[in-house]
């Protein structure tokens, strides 16, 4: 199937990364927010990382130009209609994932696939609620996504092999690497990272050491790029819990069972970079322990 022109569902961390990505693969992009805000702000984003490949050489500042150029904004969900490729990446809840695909599918052409960027959701699920569960599938990027070499490639049960040869295709032309996983709870990598992130919420919960040490530790002991904690912060701990919870209530195993120190950060709004506190606090100069 030939893939021109794709729409984007949700502007946030992975909507803007997404974005930023198959423009300057050279596909058409229209993405969609609720909030003009959001929208104003992932275009600023865009802007900022191209500007940090141009000055690393990594693009020119004509790629940069035909990049943003080839970008559109709309609030309306229904203008994604006339998309060959719609990507939903939107705030991961089962529920406002399934109102997006119920509203998006009365005006969408008979060929479109549809995708969801969800990072642990079951693919088959969401895509039984949609008029094509055979052209459905997962998504699913690394944060930063201009960086990250990796999209991890899910079929639902029903997914047929024209969809997923699309999408091999496309990551290809996105110049990423594609890892395929079969369609269980949290999939491949956030089914070994979260818990091992959790793992080091425990650590820290139980004392065995705090947040630089535990960082410090895997940064120089396991060559990591990030500390796992540092990593959460990164992440977002809100996604970090709801991954675990989808690992527990999915696999029902406690050896998945959130830590409680996790819970209580997200209970405290603490939800890591993105709300400026979480295992650290970056609202000074430098990010500063919270431990
Ligand atoms: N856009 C474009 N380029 C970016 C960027 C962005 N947002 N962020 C960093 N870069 C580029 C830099 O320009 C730099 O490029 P060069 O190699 O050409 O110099 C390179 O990335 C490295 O950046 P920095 O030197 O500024 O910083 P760093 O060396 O500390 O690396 C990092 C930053 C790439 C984020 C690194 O710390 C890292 O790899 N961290 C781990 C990230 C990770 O594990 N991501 C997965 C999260 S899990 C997930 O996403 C799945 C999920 O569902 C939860």
């Amino acid at each position: 199937m030939t893939i021109e022109t794709v729409g984007i569902v949700g502007a946030g961390q992975m909507g803007n990364g997404i974005a930023h990505v198959f423009a300057l693969a050279g596909y058409n992009v229209l993405l969609n927010d609720i909030a003009q805000d959001s929208l104003d702000k992932a275009m600023a984003t865009i802007e900022k990382n191209l500007d940090r490949q141009v000055s690393r050489a990594k693009i020119t500042a004509e790629d940069k130009a035909a990049t943003l150029a080839r970008i559109t904004t709309t609030l309306t969900l229904t203008d994604l209609g006339q998309t060959d490729l719609v990507i939903e990446a939107a705030t991961e809840r089962e529920d406002v994932k399934n109102q997006i695909f119920k509203t998006l599918v009365p005006h969408l052409k008979p060929t479109t696939i549809l995708a969801s960027n969800t990072s642990s959701i079951s693919i088959t699920r969401l895509a039984s609620k949609t008029d094509r569960p055979e052209r459905f599938m997962g998504v699913h990027f690394m944060n930063p996504v201009p960086v990250m070499k990796l999209v991890e490639l899910i079929r639902g049960i029903a997914t047929d092999d024209e969809t997923y040869q699309t999408m091999l295709a496309i990551v290809a032309k996105l110049g990423k690497t594609a890892a395929s996983a079969e369609d269980f709870p949290a999939f491949i990598v956030n089914r070994i990272l979260i818990p091992m992130i959790n793992e080091a919420v425990y650590t820290l919960y139980e004392g065995v050491g705090n947040v630089q040490s535990i960082d410090m530790a895997m940064k120089l002991g396991a060559n990591h790029p990030m500390g796992p904690l540092e990593l959460a912060d990164f992440i977002g701990l809100d996604t970090c819990l709801a991954i675990m919870h989808v690992l527990h209530d999915g696999l029902a195993d406690t050896k998945y069972r959130p830590c409680p120190l996790l819970v209580k950060y997200v209970e405290a709004g603490w939800l890591g970079r993105k709300t400026g506190r979480g295992f650290y606090d970056y609202r000074g100069e430098t990010p500063v322990p919270t431990r």
